[in-house]
């Protein structure tokens, strides 16, 4: 191996990912006095935060009734009672002063006639425990809340003092020998250089592995390498068999059209031009949590009610909404629905179907943002120097399924959590142990592998494998056959990356290196979700066994761990629900049948 020349960084704490997670820890350690570096493959406001629509939850009672304690409990029930009760508490309830917060940061939010942030109604949030009208609780910037929120992050970013070293690819985290992580390799992409980032903490805010399916809302750049590095790092990832389809992709090209769509009065319709959601879920209709219009739209479309020349897409309809509406709430899918579907949304349905939006499961981390694993029988051991936040972390407050707007919550949320732990634990400048001298040895080692891998298949043919056959047998709706068939040929996908072809063999702007350390990412990512959803035989949230119909809390209310190593074996372990709360002022919601 040629000796590779590493130029070294010194920070207390490196953040790698700009979304909205990684700005709202970047500069709220900045804040808190830690010298901090962020560190990031596109630049900030590319990151895929900027694709959020709909909104971002707080029970702000701005528009109605509402409470932080319906929000816990929606939220739970949204879960399926696979939410950690801990996490979720902490999570309603602090949304409302995070939210508050990037008011006075600057996010220009959509508002009310008397000036306050707007909110829309979204699928599962309701009010009194489930027995009052749906709330009004997602508070919107037209339907462009994330690229709203992304942009005010960036600025604050700007106002404090943190470094940012942009276009840099995170390449392998710096384990010692104790288990701790100790920092971060990256390329320069632009240089070709190498920099390792020496840190008291590691924080990975790297967003979901959207694109180990072949439709997906998720940007390309979405592709886990958090969680690769994680994996990678003989660490486990938590419950990755969860991966949320949101109902509304547009038919074709995947690109997002937002929940609010719904929120603001939208309706899904058959080919009969049936409002079929009443049929499925009576009370709260086309605003049902995402699992369950996904599974819903996926039966009429079996049964032969879907629309188009092959009947296998929905309509959504939002003629009815009118001009002003579209204009002030939905300028955005308007747009969307225009370039990407050929349709005008004020004359015309929009083409739609499920498609792959979101990642329940990530690397596991309790509500402080530190990552935990189940170690010597304890469930909860954290890994010194290690953090996760946003997509790329199962905290889990989204337990198997997420409801729309609770993720721009948790960014900010467990951002700033992380930012407040930091500052708990990290002391400025703090001494830091010297590395072992062949601390990067690894990473390097499989740099100059990849570089020069001179197999027989190209990057972009594995890459095809894996997202057909995530899409075809880890899909809406699954079976122990197509699971186990599936399995079987991720394994195969997963071992052909010993013949990957990397054509070229420079470091700088290596997109094809670059594109080759991402599809290592997602094959580590798909074949752990692709196994754990065959292990668990039991439907809850956005897993639907169609051999399993049913919920099996006796058995499988646990949280699923799976590991993999170099050569593809996989592991599985379980850590428990956590069914407590932090303080006496929300009840834990019991486990019960989950119906809208
Ligand atoms: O539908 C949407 O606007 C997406 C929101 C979300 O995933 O939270």
């Amino acid at each position: 191996m040629p000796a590779y020349k590493i130029h070294e960084h010194t920070f207390d704490m490196v953040v790698v990912g700009a979304g909205g997670a990684g700005l709202r820890a970047t500069f709220g350690l900045a804040q808190k006095g830690l010298k901090t570096a962020c560190i990031t493959k596109v630049f900030p406001t590319r990151s895929h935060t900027v694709a959020a629509q709909g909104g971002v939850a707080a029970a702000l009672a701005n528009m109605g009734e509402d409470d932080w304690r319906y929000h816990f409990f929606d939220t739970v029930k949204g879960s399926d009672w696979l939410g950690d009760q801990d996490a979720i508490e902490y999570m309603c309830r602090e949304a409302i002063p995070a939210i508050i917060e990037l008011e006075h940061y600057g996010v220009p939010f959509s508002r009310t006639e008397d000036g306050r942030i707007y909110q829309r109604p979204f699928g599962g949030m309701t009010t009194r425990y489930g027995e009052g009208p749906p709330a009004q609780r997602t508070c919107a910037a037209a339907d462009r809340t994330g690229h709203a929120i992304l942009h005010t992050l960036y600025q604050q970013s700007l106002a404090h003092d943190a470094q940012f070293f942009i276009e840099y690819f995170a390449l392998d985290l710096i384990m010692d020998a104790n288990g701790a992580c100790r920092g971060v390799l990256a390329l320069d992409m632009a240089e070709g250089t190498l920099h390792l980032f020496k840190a008291q903490g590691t924080v990975l805010a790297t967003g979901g592995y959207g694109r180990a399916y072949f439709s997906a809302t998720s940007a390309h750049t979405c592709t886990g390498d958090g969680g690769g590095m994680v994996l990678r790092a003989g660490l486990s990832m938590q419950d990755m068999e969860f991966v949320q389809f949101h109902p509304t992709g547009i038919y074709g090209a995947g690109c997002l059209i937002t929940e609010g769509v719904r929120g603001e009065g939208g309706i899904l319709r058959n080919s009969n031009g049936e409002r079929f959601m009443e049929r499925y879920a009576p009370s709260v209709k086309d605003l049902a949590p995402r699992d369950m219009v996904s599974r819903a739209m996926t039966m009429e479309i079996r049964e032969g009610r879907g629309v188009g020349e092959h009947k296998d897409h929905i309509l959504l309809d939002l003629t009815h909404l009118g001009p002003e509406v579209i204009h002030e709430k939905l300028p955005g899918i308007a747009e969307s629905a225009r370039i990407f579907a050929n349709v005008d949304v004020e004359k015309q349905p929009i083409p739609v179907i499920p498609t792959v939006h979101y990642n329940m499961g990530g690397i596991p981390t309790n509500y402080h943002g530190e990552v935990v694993q189940l170690k010597n029988g304890n469930p909860d051991e954290v890994v010194p120097g290690l953090y996760a936040i946003g997509e790329a972390a199962c905290v889990s407050v989204h337990g198997a399924n997420r409801l729309g707007s609770n993720s721009l919550l948790d960014l900010v949320v467990f951002g700033r959590a992380v930012a407040n732990r930091a500052a708990e634990t990290v002391k400025a400048d703090g001494k830091q142990a010297k590395l072992a001298s062949d601390a990067c040895d690894k990473a390097l080692a499989r740099l100059d592998k990849l570089r020069n891998a001179n197999g027989g298949t190209p990057t972009a043919v594995i890459r095809d494998k894996m997202q057909r056959t995530m899409q075809a047998d880890a899909a809406v709706f699954r079976t122990g056959d197509t699971l186990r068939e599936g399995v079987a040929k991720m394994r195969d996908i997963h071992a052909s990356f010993a013949d990957v072809k990397v054509s070229d063999r420079s470091l700088i702007w290596n997109s094809d290196l670059i594109e080759t350390y991402e599809l290592s990412n997602l094959l580590d990512q798909a074949l752990v979700t692709i196994v754990s959803a065959e292990n668990r035989t039991e439907s809850r949230g956005a897993h639907a066994r169609e051999d399993f119909p049913d919920r099996d809390d006796a058995n499988w209310q646990k949280h699923t761990l799976c590991s993999v190593d170099e050569r593809g074996q996989t592991q599985i372990d379980y850590r428990p629900v956590h069914m407590y709360t932090l303080t006496d002022d929300v009840s834990v919601v019991p486990p019960k049948k989950r119906v809208y």
